[in-house]
């Protein structure tokens, strides 16, 4: 027996890649920008949380320059220590101000924010309340934690006062998604204050997807609903997605700041975020700020493609953010379905278990301010040709028999029954059409 024994028989992915079906880490050679090249192919991209497009920005860019020139290329050292720059400082102020906290901290990713504050704010004895659908990273902290996580059906009300209700004398923290980062759908976040209130809960709202995208001056999930920011304990935000850099901000009374600063092990155990990324950060805000019209236009796209999708004939499900997702349950159609996209020129992703409940795998597409009607009417294009071809939409696509050699080869593929259950027998089957391309 060895430790690595997983690792030698780890075969689906290499599976998938030598049948040219495997989604992941393609290397882009351009910018993070509506179209990229990849193996010197041209993709239009709708799968970035670049929402305002601002990764492209010559402002961006120029504030990135001008921090590399005066603090140098990183801080060698975690915030607690020698890691932190007046810069840093700007940053949490500005970001607590303009989204109506008290006070903030800057964390080097979204996933470092979400584990070190779950984890430093709980401990034994005490419960952390999530939804089903919660991203990764908080489900990461609540593992870190010593308390006892508890999860609530998706967006389901009567489920959260359910579970409530059993841990009524326990302290309670309920974390949840603004814009869930599959589904689109937003958290029903009122409904969550009252109840937390009702049952003496915290509420931290994870609005890595609802920066600069909901509310009408961006300022996430509170401000869509007209929630006073104070009745949101904790805000947590990415600067990955509309902030155009990479960082986690968390938002919250200056007691809570203070406590999170002194316990937080993945902001103490780390080095702090570098210049050039707060300053994205720092320039970004003030766009943010200053140009709403970069929000109206993102969406003007998201409801273009909202509408081209439905009127398809396409399930996006509840989307109401700038993630709209493409529903099509079966994992094996969804790599199908994505790979004859990204053969089209069209890049999004394919989503399957366990990042969704199995049978209900999407391929997530997301939209940029900054995206062109031309590329969004060649996605909606792409999408009709390859939707009708595999029979996921109404089209008149008749597949044609396959050829016996193909058919074996197809039969023959097993990428194993772990999560990845493509080409097997009766999927091959199913689409013997795809033998014919
Ligand atoms: C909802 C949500 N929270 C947290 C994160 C983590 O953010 P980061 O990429 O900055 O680590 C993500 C990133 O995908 C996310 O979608």
């Amino acid at each position: 027996m060895d430790i690595f024994d997983k690792c030698n028989k780890f075969t689906q992915a290499r599976e998938a890649i030598r049948a040219g079906y495997y989604p992941y880490f393609k290397p882009i050679q351009t910018a993070q920008a509506p179209e990229v090249r990849i193996n010197g192919e041209r993709k239009i991209v709708c799968c970035s949380n670049n929402y305002l497009g601002l990764t492209v920005d010559p402002r961006v860019k120029r504030a990135c320059i001008d921090a590399i020139r005066k603090y140098g290329t990183s801080c060698t050292g975690s915030r607690f220590l020698s890691g932190s720059l007046e810069l840093h400082e700007r940053v949490e102020q500005k970001f607590a101000k303009f989204i109506g906290k008290e006070s903030a901290i800057l964390f080097t990713t979204g996933h470092h924010s979400n584990l070190g504050t779950i984890s430093a704010l709980t401990t034994k004895g005490e419960v952390i309340i999530t939804d089903k659908l919660d991203h990764a990273s908080i489900i990461d902290g609540c593992r870190l934690s010593y308390a006892e996580m508890v999860r609530f059906k998706h967006n389901d009300m009567n489920d959260l006062e359910r579970v409530l209700i059993r841990y009524k004398d326990v302290n309670k923290l309920i974390v949840v998604d603004g814009v869930f980062s599959m589904e689109g759908d937003i958290i029903n976040l009122p409904e969550v204050i009252r109840l937390a209130k009702k049952y003496n809960a915290r509420v931290m709202v994870d609005d890595a997807h609802s920066l600069g995208v909901l509310g009408k001056n961006g300022k996430g999930t509170a401000e869509h609903f007209g929630i006073d920011p104070n009745d949101v304990d904790i805000i947590m935000v990415t600067a990955s997605k509309s902030l155009a850099s990479i960082g986690g901000l968390i938002a919250a009374d200056e007691k809570v700041i203070h406590y999170i600063k002194h316990f937080a092990r993945s902001m103490i155990y780390t080095a702090s975020l570098p210049p050039a990324q707060v300053a994205a950060i720092d320039m970004s805000l003030n766009i943010i700020i200053s140009e709403p019209e970069r929000r109206e236009r993102l969406w003007r796209n998201v409801k273009k493609m909202a509408d081209g999708f439905r009127a398809l004939g396409y399930n996006i499900r509840n989307s109401q953010s700038a993630i709209i997702p493409i529903i099509i349950g079966d994992e094996t159609k969804v790599l199908i379905m994505w790979r004859a996209l990204y053969d089209e020129g069209v890049f999004c992703s394919p989503v399957v278990s366990p990042a969704v409940p199995e049978g209900e795998s999407l391929i997530r597409t997301s939209y940029m301010a900054i995206h062109t009607d031309e590329q969004l009417d060649y996605v909606l294009n792409a999408f009709e040709k390859v939707g009708k071809k595999l029979g996921v939409i109404p089209g008149t696509y008749r597949p044609k028999p396959v050829k016996p050699r193909m058919r074996r080869f197809i039969s023959r593929m097993r990428i194993g029954a772990y999560k990845m259950k493509m080409f097997s027998k009766r999927i091959a089957k199913r689409y013997l059409w795809f033998g014919e391309r």
